[in-house]
């Protein structure tokens, strides 16, 4: 074919690619659908994934590969069921065959590359490199494939479209609709892992890596970080009694004094085997004492931020729960996702860690805020238990992680309220809550003494004993206070405005929240901290390293 003659298929070595400081803002995902538009199991839809992942391929090309004759290329190797291509540092697509054999005809026709100057280590991943030769490949194409977007929409833009939207209701939506993690990005997240598991596999043959938190959670938004947990559970004749007699397998001798110490050797090789021989990961940093042990790195071809963990079942079990909670109603994630999006852009949240508050705490915050609605919207994570049959039976390392995992066993709530009223209702919450005295409890869906003195305590669903937002200072959570009470007086003036009307109405409702007002207390908390001394920043930045995740 005319590809044949013109191109070949590498293996791409990314060695010259730079590492660029990127900028990272959260949120949402498609998976996530509401009882009223036809659910599926969190651990369904993860499988369903994962196998589709393995099938694909993330293939490097040049700008203006002509698509009709790239697959056709492609296709000699086996059907294609889906494909798409995207921007990042360069183009890329993602190609899903029919079947797994595809794989591995297309790595029989893969060359290595031989590189001048350089020596490649021969890892066959599924990162490929369609090389051509010069502009040859582009006949009659002068745009190239059409790419599907991976980045959110500016800010700018974000509030014009809200501005014309004739309810906060209807603002919520469109939100959702430009931020949120799309199909093709959720795609492109779970190959991202199953390229990863084809690296810690060379240590861990039968090993899994699968994302959680907001890639999976229906949080997401586009651009939020990749989250990993590599899954060694799932390794055959794992986790049985020592036999008395007969073969046991010599390395299960090696032994360590903790599960943490195993876990921080395991994540150390793989960390090491990532930045040695990972196809595209740059920037690999080990953070082997925190209290969850990570590898962070950036994956440039797909632009992610990547957080590698292990042994961390307990946080794949409160991404489902909030999976869960997200599917309940679909004003869950209408106003987790505007609560988010307006903490972004007054700094309440930060991408870089620090002692402010997270999207995961601000997350819970929210949850809770919608049980102690006069007629709740969700119910509590103690309701949620009582429902669970025995195969939702959970324990992890002594944790209790069991609540009901089938939407249909959960009863609608009778909470008729708008989008606009939650808002509004969420902020005059905030303003007044007893944060001195009281811990926010989404077990009980009420609050309870506060068990220990920090300025903000959010119970860990699943490990009680831990606060989620231990990180966070005084100065933040009055800034997020009198934010949230500015936000309460904001909507109230929407309400008696007249609405601009015309082609660029000024902002208003959820729009005017987004604007990044100067003067705030959010800009006043910003300048404030920069004034900290530099030992400061970094006390506080190594704390929140501490208890991350
Ligand atoms: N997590 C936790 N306790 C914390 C922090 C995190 O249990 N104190 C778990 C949660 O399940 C969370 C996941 O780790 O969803 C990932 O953490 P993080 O990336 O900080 O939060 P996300 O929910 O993914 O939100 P973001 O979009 O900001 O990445
Ligand atoms: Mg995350």
């Amino acid at each position: 074919t005319y590809f044949d003659q013109l191109s070949r298929l590498n293996v791409l070595f990314i060695t010259q690619y730079q590492v660029k400081e990127l900028r990272w803002v959260n949120y949402f995902l498609t998976d996530a659908q509401t009882r009223s538009e036809g659910w599926k199991a969190f651990d369904a839809i993860q499988l369903e994934r994962q196998e589709q992942a393995e099938r694909s391929v993330l293939i490097s090309c040049h700008s203006k590969t002509n698509e009709k004759k790239f697959l056709k290329y492609l296709s000699i190797h086996g059907d294609i069921k889906n494909s798409f291509f995207y921007e990042s540092y360069g183009t890329y697509a993602v190609v899903e065959f029919a079947n797994q054999e595809s794989i591995a005809s297309l790595h029989e026709a893969v060359n290595l590359p031989v590189v001048s100057n350089e020596s490649v280590v021969p890892f066959k991943s599924r990162l490929l490199s369609l090389r051509s030769l010069g502009a040859a490949v582009v006949p009659n194409s002068q745009t190239g494939p059409k790419c599907k977007p991976q980045a959110t929409i500016p800010l700018t833009e974000l509030i014009q479209r809200l501005s014309k939207e004739e309810s906060i209701d209807h603002q919520v939506t469109s939100l959702m609709k430009a931020y949120q993690v799309t199909e093709e990005n959720t795609r492109l997240r779970f190959l991202v892992c199953s390229l990863l598991k084809d690296i810690a596999a060379a240590y861990f043959p039968e090993c899994n890596v699968r994302p959680f938190g907001s890639s999976v959670n229906g949080f997401g938004k586009l651009g939020c970080d990749l989250d990993m947990f590599l899954d060694l559970d799932g390794i055959s004749g794992r986790n049985v009694a020592m036999p008395k007699a007969g073969l046991v397998l010599e390395y299960q001798m090696k032994r360590s004094n903790s599960e943490r110490a195993v876990t921080q050797s395991i994540l150390s090789v793989v960390g090491e085997c990532v930045d040695r021989f990972g196809p595209g990961c740059v920037g690999v940093q080990k953070i082997l004492n925190a209290r969850c042990p990570l590898v962070r790195f950036s994956h440039q071809p797909s632009n992610f931020q990547c957080d590698l963990t292990a042994n961390n079942r307990v946080a794949m079990k409160t991404s489902e729960l909030l999976y869960l909670y997200g599917c309940l109603d679909g004003r869950v994630r209408g106003l987790v996702f505007a609560v988010r999006c307006w903490a972004r852009v007054h700094s309440v949240t930060s991408s870089i860690p620090g002692a402010w508050i997270s999207n995961f705490s601000l997350t819970v915050m929210v949850l809770f805020y919608l049980q102690r609605r006069a007629t709740p919207l969700i119910p509590t994570l103690d309701h949620l238990r009582s429902l669970a049959g025995p195969a939702d039976k959970s324990v992890i390392e002594g944790n209790d992680c069991t609540f009901v995992s089938d939407l249909s066993k959960i009863q609608p709530q009778d909470n008729t309220e708008t989008l606009e009223q939650l808002l509004c209702g969420f902020f005059h919450f905030y303003s007044t809550f007893p944060f001195a005295r009281k811990s926010i409890n989404i077990r009980k869906g009420k609050e309870q003494t506060k068990p220990e003195v920090v300025p903000l305590h959010i119970q860990n669903p699943f490990e009680v004993s831990l606060n989620v937002s231990k990180n966070v200072n005084a100065a933040q959570l009055e800034r997020f206070v009198a934010l949230c009470q500015e936000g309460a007086w904001q909507l109230e003036q929407s309400a008696t405005l007249t609405r601009g009307t015309g082609h660029a109405p000024s902002p208003w409702g959820l729009a005017a929240l987004l604007v990044p007002a100067a003067g705030t207390p959010g800009i006043k908390g910003r300048k404030k901290r920069k004034r900290e001394p530099a030992s400061e920043r970094i006390k506080s930045l190594l704390e929140s390293l501490k208890n991350k995740i």
